[in-house]
């Protein structure tokens, strides 16, 4: 089994671009369904899950071609309506695909989708909404039977019962090109979704979100998209690893191609722990670290624009070596504290009871063999094996690879002595 060799202490210097966002090209990649022509995607990261997501275009009969700086896919001979279980199984963002094959075809054959193990993750909220917009929906088992019950989508007023990110991918992709206005209420409003809007009115869609009490997104349904070239926005999560892992180590680092303003929670939170930060413009963020950081009191997981919770595992790694205590309340996934009996092989200091992690820090951590539960929990191991003292081995990768593109390479570009084996 591969796994990651990290030797610790080591201080991370230097400068890095960051990639293209995970949870906003795969939604885009589906998205190019709708547009039936050729789209070149840039910053688009060479990732586990976007290769599954280029699989499953190759299966409904589009092309897709991986080039060093973009991904070109060419969506215009599209045939098929059916995915097979075993790429449903591979990633959640399969589930994305049915807004979109139904808009295109009319009909669609899907499983549940896949994903990693941080709560139960339904769809419910998905199914409920595509049935308000005139899609039949017949269940056998884990398949799903699509079938719309005219010819078309018909845009619908939803109500999200919470806003979730991959029901408002969804219903955005089965809305842009419907019969009339749909507008989703309750609606997430993450950058990442913010980015799949951009790329579609690129297309000649016709979205607006509104970012008041209510968080409405309308889409007004258009007759048809046409394909574009698009630049997928940088992830905000692979920079906030990258600045932990620097605070870890007392490094320091240079940010380039970061986008500011969807860094304000970890820059707020690494500017109480004592590190200095430098915006040079809003692209460009330098950060420097020092031994000494201190806890910040609490930090509560919410949907955007609170505190996201795919930070949370990485924030916790960097918190078990800051000098006080931090609340951690975890209000997304009922499961996403699957790294903390990892993190304590460390030597981490972390107490849960249910939905809440303390964690008291300690001065030093020790190496230790240990395995990634899920992504992010993934990077969190990471950024306490770099701060650990002596060499740590880190297995389960499959599910780092799924967000961080080389992340060996990444790592290693900034000093760390980072070796896959
Ligand atoms: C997306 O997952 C992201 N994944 C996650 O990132 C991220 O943690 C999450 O949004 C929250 O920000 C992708 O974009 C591919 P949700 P998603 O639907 O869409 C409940 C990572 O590490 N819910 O917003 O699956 C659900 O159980 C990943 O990159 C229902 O009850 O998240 C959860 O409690 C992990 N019924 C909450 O809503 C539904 O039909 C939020 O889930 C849908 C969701």
């Amino acid at each position: 089994m591969k796994k990651l060799v990290i030797y610790g202490e080591k201080k991370l210097q230097g400068e890095q671009i960051v990639q293209g966002s995970k949870n906003a090209c795969l939604p885009i990649i589906v998205a190019t369904i709708l547009t039936k022509g050729e789209n070149v995607l840039y910053r688009c990261p060479h990732l586990n899950d976007t290769i599954s997501a280029c699989k499953i275009l190759t299966m409904l009969g589009c092309s897709t071609k991986i080039n060093t700086d973009c991904l070109i896919i060419n969506t215009k001979n599209m045939y098929g309506n059916e995915i097979s279980k075993y790429l449903m199984n591979k990633m959640r963002s399969s589930i994305i695909f049915l807004g979109a094959m139904l808009a295109r075809c009319g009909e669609a054959v899907v499983y549940y989708p896949g994903g990693c193990n941080i709560g139960s993750r339904p769809i419910d909220f998905h199914i409920k909404a595509l049935k308000k917009m005139g899609v039949h929906i017949k269940k056998n088992g884990e398949k799903l039977y699509c079938k719309l019950k005219n010819s078309k989508i018909k845009g619908a007023k939803i109500q999200l019962p919470f806003p979730s990110v991959g029901a408002t991918e969804n219903v955005i992709l089965a809305a842009a090109t419907a019969t009339g206005t749909t507008t989703i209420e309750n609606a997430a409003i993450e950058p990442e979704i913010e980015d799949l809007c951009a790329y579609l009115n690129r297309c000649g869609a016709k979205i607006k979100i509104l970012k008041n009490n209510l968080n409405i997104i309308t889409i007004e349904g258009v007759e048809k998209l046409n394909s574009c070239e698009y630049t997928i926005m940088p992830d905000r999560i692979v920079a906030a690893t990258i600045f932990s892992a620097v605070a870890a180590t007392a490094g320091e680092v240079l940010l380039k191609s970061v986008d500011e303003k969807h860094l304000t929670h970890i820059l707020n939170i690494l500017n109480q722990m004592g590190c200095k930060i430098k915006k040079y413009n809003k692209n460009n963020i330098y950060l420097k670290s020092n031994e000494h950081l201190k806890a910040v009191d609490h930090i509560r997981t919410l949907p955007h624009p609170g505190f996201p919770t795919d930070l949370q595992p990485i924030v916790m790694a960097l918190s078990c070596i800051a000098n006080g205590t931090t609340v951690f309340i975890e209000t997304i996934f009922e499961n996403r504290f699957r790294h903390v009996p990892e993190l304590k092989k460390f030597g981490a200091i972390i107490e849960v009871k249910d939905k809440i992690a303390v964690t008291k820090g300690t001065p030093s951590l020790t190496a230790a063999n240990v395995y990634a539960t899920d992504l992010r929990g993934g990077a969190a191991l990471i950024v306490a094996a770099l701060k650990a003292k002596g060499i740590s081995k880190i297995y389960n990768l499959q599910y780092i690879d799924r967000g961080y593109e080389n992340v060996e390479g990444q790592f290693f570009k900034l000093g760390a002595d980072i070796f896959r084996k």
